[in-house]
């Protein structure tokens, strides 16, 4: 374990006094830098990159040589907990990620293993162990998972869906079944965040992307329900220090009240919603991160720059707020305007702290 030495990350999310906002950006390693690319071209799968230590912890340092960063993340994906659990993943070049054997029937999901996450995932524990080893406590390593229902409508759709229409007949017909698999797969989750705590990660975020999907009573009792519970169970520090905890929703906005209640230190956002509202209406229970739209870095330094100071000005003085964007970066996005959007968080934010 190292002692960090900018802990500027950590501290915001603990909404303690900092010289200047923090920023990382989610799937800061990814097919928008060049360096990824070159690496990517010569496996033809993106599986076999993730469970390569060696590849996948260069991967992950890629973003922090070009960026000032402020944390670093484990290069890897949500869907390995799926893969983990026997469903055999595989990601399409055109149709993005599948399963071998989808969960399809009852037996399917009583078949569902717990698993032990130091045999099944020990290569992430090992990109994490050798990730901390290069970074010596230079930046917070994150480490992360998917929901719950995000990872069960996953496995149910047998990939990304329009309609969600499987996950969401199971939910409506057998709710009782769905709580089971549920149930399993929050298991698992806290098992493998438990595991990546004691391999060496410094926070972890949880990624609900398809809450949004759902309607208010649903989301309550599939997804926050569930969270709530990893919230409570996963070890929250390890021998040196605090290990914050953020939950990123998408198109969650009008839920943001019972988000906040459920034991995060902090929450996600995206960019349909203006960050001063976020702060206002949660108050001091969390911080908060985001958010600004992803697309926004397809426009002139000058615009990025504009957004950034719009952004800081609506969040107001204060510490509590982790800069980043409102969804994962764009693979067509340049890279240059990467670093103008990085520095100008750092160089515009000062004044509000
Ligand atoms: O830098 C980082 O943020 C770490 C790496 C990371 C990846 N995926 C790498 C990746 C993280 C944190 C994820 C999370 C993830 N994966 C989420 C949650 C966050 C979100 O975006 O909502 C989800 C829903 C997935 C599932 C997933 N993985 C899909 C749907 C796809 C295919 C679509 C796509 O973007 O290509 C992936 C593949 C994936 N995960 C890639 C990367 C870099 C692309 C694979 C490639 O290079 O060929």
């Amino acid at each position: 374990m190292y002692q960090l030495k900018n802990d500027r990350y950590i501290r915001a999310i603990l909404r303690k006094p900092v010289d200047m906002t923090p920023i990382w950006i989610m799937r800061q390693a990814g097919r928008y830098l060049p360096e990824y690319k070159k690496i990517r071209a010569e496996f033809d799968n993106f599986l076999s990159i993730c469970k390569n230590v060696d590849v996948a912890c260069e991967i992950s340092l890629q973003p922090l040589r070009r960026y000032n960063l402020d944390a670093a993340i484990i290069f890897s994906d949500i869907l390995v907990v799926p893969d983990a659990m026997g469903l055999g993943l595989y990601f399409d070049e055109k149709k993005g990620p599948g399963f071998l054997y989808p969960v399809t029937c009852q037996a399917d999901i009583k078949r569902l293993p717990i698993y032990d996450p130091e045999q099944e995932l020990s290569y992430v524990m090992n990109i994490i162990r050798m990730i901390c080893k290069n970074l010596k406590g230079s930046v917070p390593l994150i480490g992360f998972s998917g929901s719950p229902w995000t990872l069960a409508a996953y496995m149910v759709q047998n990939g990304s869906s329009k309609n969600f229409n499987k996950i969401k007949k199971i939910m409506y017909s057998d709710p009782i079944i769905l709580h089971k698999m549920l149930d399993k797969i929050t298991e698992n989750i806290i098992l493998y965040l438990n595991a990546q705590i004691c391999a060496g990660i410094n926070s972890i975020i949880l990624f609900d992307t398809w809450g949004g999907i759902l309607n208010y009573s649903a989301y309550r009792e599939f997804s926050l329900y569930y969270l709530k519970k990893i919230a409570a169970n996963v070890l929250r520090k390890n021998e040196i220090s605090y290990i914050p905890t953020i939950l990123f929703t998408k198109g969650c906005n009008q839920w943001l009240e019972d988000i906040a209640d459920i034991g995060f230190d902090a929450l996600g956002v995206d960019w349909g919603i203006n960050i001063g509202d976020v702060r206002r209406r949660v108050g001091n229970k969390v911080a908060i991160q985001g958010n600004m739209d992803p697309s926004v870095l397809y426009a002139s330094p000058q615009k990025i720059i504009n957004e950034v100071k719009m952004i800081l000005a609506s969040y107001g003085k204060g510490s509590g707020h982790i800069f980043n964007l409102g969804h994962g970066i764009n693979q067509d996005t340049a890279p240059e305007n990467v670093s103008i959007f990085v520095d100008a968080v750092h160089n515009f934010s000062k004044q509000w702290h």
